[in-house]
């Protein structure tokens, strides 16, 4: 399975799958990682010798326009899937027309509960003694595609954003190598899920 891994930050997410398909027998590799900034995550490109494509955000006039150079770069490869790990941006529908259902988001929320770029922010403001990590297909709402997997993680006392999302992130990253697996070994077929 090719995959390509859309990033903004520090690609967390996206070193558990480099690191996945180290091992010979996963049936997936990377064969491309993007950003729409000059992520600090690119930088695993050139750890695990993976080509690395930029495609800036500012650099274009209209979301538009930033989701058609997107399209364009990701279409390179030719992946199977495109995976958004902590791609910090609404992508336009044009993409999602792209790649739709093999286009799917890691979210660190038990969706459908805090959807949007401050899931972890808004779980620990609302007071929760639970929240989770999802993992969706990517449609033209807000996080609010078909649920992939997701799991849930407690909230602690004397939480911080930071020590939330670092129990987050590790869930996230199992559930997305599942994820990957799973489709790879065809158990899991998305077109099947998003018609359903
Ligand atoms: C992840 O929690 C992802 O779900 C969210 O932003 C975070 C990115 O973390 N969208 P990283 O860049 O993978 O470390």
């Amino acid at each position: 399975l090719k995959l390509v891994v859309l990033i903004s930050g520090g690609g967390s997410n996206l070193r558990a799958l480099l690191e996945a398909s180290e091992d010979a027998e996963f049936p997936a590799r990377v064969v491309a990682i993007g950003a729409d900034r000059d992520a600090e995550g690119l930088v695993l490109g050139e750890e695990f010798g993976i080509p690395t494509f930029t495609v800036p955000f500012t650099a274009y006039e209209s979301r538009e326009a930033w989701g058609d150079a997107l399209v364009e770069q990701v279409r390179q490869w030719e992946p199977d899937l495109v995976i958004c790990s902590g791609l910090m941006r609404l992508v336009p529908p044009r993409v999602i027309r792209a790649f739709s259902p093999n286009l799917i988001n890691t979210h660190p929320a038990y969706l459908p509960e805090f959807p949007g770029a401050h899931g972890v922010r808004d779980a620990l403001a609302a007071g929760v003694d639970q929240t989770g990590a999802s993992l969706i297909v990517v449609d033209d709402s807000v996080d609010g595609g078909p649920i992939i997997a997701q799991e849930r993680v407690p909230v602690l006392p004397g939480d911080t954003e930071a020590t939330l999302h670092d129990r987050i992130k590790p869930v996230e990253r199992r559930l997305l190598i599942q994820a990957v697996l799973d489709i790879a070994n065809a158990h899991l077929d998305l077109k099947e899920l998003t018609a359903r």
